[in-house]
């Protein structure tokens, strides 16, 4: 009998390709998820138990997800973020978790710019003016001349400042593990320190990923240090941003505008932001483009054949796992 791996992410059982092709052509059966969203911890747990592999979409993997799961070797994320994955128990449990960085980093980078943009110039709310029949206008501003603020500048944040630098934006960051000087020279990219860019922004764009340090990064206090006309925009993890301080400021006019497509709780519902003509959303979409999904698939399935074929992958969120060599 064929030996199995789960496949949780929507995306990458929709789309046909090479992503799926190859995990067939090795000999695997495909185990799709009963469900289209990210499963909780006890839903995915009776699903581990049976297979070797699993690509995974934003599932919450806990160490009581993994009890049971004694056949399971690999964990691959279609994606880069494990802030859902308990990384330790993984590695007590001797299985491997991998990543596909740089996979999505345009389509997370487009879909910044196409926040940004739909922020400044209020478009969904433009948009629900036309439907409704009716022909008022709210004044937008321009990127031209603005600073943007990155906060993060691994591979997603570099990519908003090019296309950023072509909207004539001056590009400012903050990240403890700055990209080598070539990086920032080519970017003209200049480094401040957080407090510094909060205050000195027109658009604040977070690009790192979700840890105990980043969460709820940008809370009341350093949503203080913006200037009223700000923009905040989130493509990275809904935790990092405080949604109830976010809503303060939004609502109080001490924050110009923000756009979302990550949020503390998926799917996003109920929340009040969603009442503020100044707030537009996403479903997490950020890397979910034809392209990306392609090409996160394969970086994802050739992560897992390659841990189930006994070799080591390159992107390995635990590494840990190798033992102490790792
Ligand atoms: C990531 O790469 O983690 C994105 O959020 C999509 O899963």
């Amino acid at each position: 009998m064929a030996e199995k791996i789960l496949v949780t992410a929507r995306s990458f059982r929709a789309t046909p390709g090479r992503h799926l092709d190859i995990l067939r052509e090795a000999g695997y059966e495909i185990v799709p998820s009963p469900l289209d969203r990210p499963l909780e911890a006890p839903e995915i747990a009776p699903l581990l138990a049976d297979v070797v592999g699993a690509i995974l979409g934003l599932d919450h993997v806990t160490a009581e997800s993994l009890a049971g799961a004694t056949r399971l070797k690999v964990l691959s994320r279609y994606g880069v973020g494990v802030d859902k994955v308990d990384l330790e128990a993984a590695t007590a449990r001797g299985v491997v978790v991998t990543v596909t960085p740089g996979a999505n980093s345009l389509a997370v980078a487009e879909l910044t710019l196409a926040l940004m943009l739909a922020v400044a110039r209020r478009i969904p709310y433009h948009d629900a003016i036309v439907r409704a029949g009716n022909w008022s206008r709210l004044a937008g501003v321009e990127l031209m001349g603005g600073t943007l603020g990155l906060i993060g500048l691994g591979r997603i944040g570099q990519e908003v400042a090019r296309r950023a630098a072509a909207f004539g934006m001056n590009i400012t960051f903050y990240d403890p593990f700055p990209p080598p000087p070539d990086v920032l020279a080519s970017l003209g990219a200049s480094p401040r320190s957080l407090e510094q860019l909060l205050a000195e922004s027109d658009v604040v764009s977070l690009h790192l990923p979700l840890s105990d340090g980043t969460r709820q990064l940008i809370n009341r206090q350093t949503l203080a240090w913006m200037k009223p006309s700000a923009l905040l925009i989130n493509t990275a993890r809904g935790e990092i941003v405080d949604e109830n301080a976010l809503y303060e400021a939004l609502s109080s006019g001490r924050l110009g505008g923000a756009g979302c497509d990550v949020f503390s709780r998926e799917p996003f519902t109920g929340s009040p932001l969603l009442t503020l003509d100044t707030f537009v959303a996403a479903p997490h979409i950020g890397s979910n483009t034809v392209q990306t999904t392609l090409r996160m698939g394969l970086m994802a399935s050739e992560n897992a054949l390659a841990v189930l074929r006994g070799e080591r992958p390159g992107p390995v969120a635990n590494p840990e796992v190798y033992g102490s060599g790792g």
